[in-house]
């Protein structure tokens, strides 16, 4: 089988070739990825130079390039995960969220149709749901919670997510959709809350926590979520949207403590920071319906995962020391440097 993977280089791409690399060797995986500021090549270097491999530096809103390729590699599967996927970036700067993340879709379906593949899959979030009060724990997001985005990147997808449906019933494009709750482990982006509060813990740099730090997320290692795509492209049900997460809320100040605790730093590093616009209070996943369909289950435990990651960005400083020392300083400047203190 030949699959294709868009957005390959970066966080979770990445680690699902290397899942589908070890999984499945007998199928051919070629991965179309913009090399943008959050794509890096060096990640794939493992992979580079197998023979079932293809590296292709594309843009997924190039229409006549993404046709190109079909022609030639005839896939059978495309899952998507190329996109821009930085929260605080779609509200300094919504233009390229809807770009790639609603026209690129929009180009890969129609080739999609074109070439008849057998399934497109895409790669969604939680944030499409809107968020839950923190007062009220017995709420979760179902497969049947109304759509309600927050952020220019949350409206982006959304988007998205009812196109592929669109095309699924107008067309009957065999297409699946995947919702999934944040993700950690290695390759993380450092401009994401884990890796950022790592990175910056590592060089003794103030850790900003937005407000006072009691907003929830649902944490889920990475390798369960790309075990969890993998099954739902061979087994899930064709216009069936699954959700994906591990019942592991935590509040934001809690998991930079345990950073600070692990990495042996003061938790006066701890800055506060004004809060971003719009903030999603609690995001928590009723991961029921994968679990009972396709028997999926999470299988890193939080205090295992994030031991591993932490281990891997000690271990791997070179990876990430390229990319804060390039654009990435910029970056922080202007999200951070001006950003107010609330103590
Ligand atoms: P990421 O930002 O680390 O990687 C995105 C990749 O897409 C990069 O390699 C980038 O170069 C590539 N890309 C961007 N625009 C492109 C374009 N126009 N054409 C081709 N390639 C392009 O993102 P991630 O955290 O790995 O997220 C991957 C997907 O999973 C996204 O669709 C995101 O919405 C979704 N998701 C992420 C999480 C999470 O916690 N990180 C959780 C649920 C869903
Ligand atoms: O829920 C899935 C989503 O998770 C994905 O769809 C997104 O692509 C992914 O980026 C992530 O979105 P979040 O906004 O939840 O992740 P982020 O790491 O940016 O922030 C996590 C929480 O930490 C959030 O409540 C904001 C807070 N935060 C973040 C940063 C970067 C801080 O307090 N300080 C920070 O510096």
């Amino acid at each position: 089988m030949t699959i294709i993977v868009t957005g390959g280089a970066g966080f979770i791409g990445s680690n699902f070739i290397f899942h589908l690399h070890s999984a499945h060797p007998e199928d051919r995986i070629v991965c179309i990825d913009k090399l943008t500021y959050a794509g890096n090549l060096s990640t794939l270097q493992s992979v580079i130079g197998a023979p079932n491999f293809r590296f292709c530096k594309l843009d997924i809103c190039d229409r006549a390039g993404v046709e190109a390729l079909f022609e030639q590699e005839r896939p059978d599967i495309v899952v998507n995960f190329a996109a821009e996927s930085h929260v605080d970036r779609s509200i300094e700067d919504p233009g390229v969220f809807l770009r790639t993340n609603i026209m690129g879709v929009s180009v890969l379906l129609d080739a999609c149709r074109k070439y008849g593949v057998s399934r497109f899959h895409q790669v969604s979030t939680d944030e499409v749901y809107g968020d839950l009060p923190l007062d009220r724990p017995d709420l979760f997001f179902t497969e049947q919670t109304p759509i309600h985005a927050s952020s220019p990147y949350s409206a982006s997808k959304a988007s998205a997510d009812l196109l592929v449906l669109a095309y699924c019933r107008t067309y009957g494009l065999p297409a699946t959709i995947s919702r999934c709750s944040n993700n950690y482990g290695p390759y993380h982006f450092p401009e994401k809350l884990i890796p950022l509060m790592i990175v910056n813990c590592l060089h003794d740099r103030p850790l900003p926590v937005y407000g006072e730090g009691l907003n929830v997320r649902d944490w889920l290692y990475v390798e369960d979520h790309c075990r969890a795509i993998d099954l739902i492209i061979r087994r899930g049900r064709v216009g069936e949207v699954y959700n994906v997460g591990g019942h592991n809320e935590m509040r934001n100040i809690d998991i930079v403590k345990l950073i600070c605790q692990k990495l042996g730093k003061p938790e006066s590093l701890i800055t506060h920071v004004a809060d971003r616009k719009g903030h999603d209070l609690r995001y928590a996943i009723d991961p029921e319906k994968i679990h009972k369909e396709l028997g999926w289950l999470p299988e890193t435990k939080f205090e295992d995962g994030i031991q591993r990651t932490i281990d891997w960005y000690l271990a791997n400083r070179p990876w990430w020391e390229e990319i804060i020392s390039g654009e990435y300083q910029n970056y922080y400047e202007t999200m951070y440097g001006n950003r107010e203190r609330l103590e």
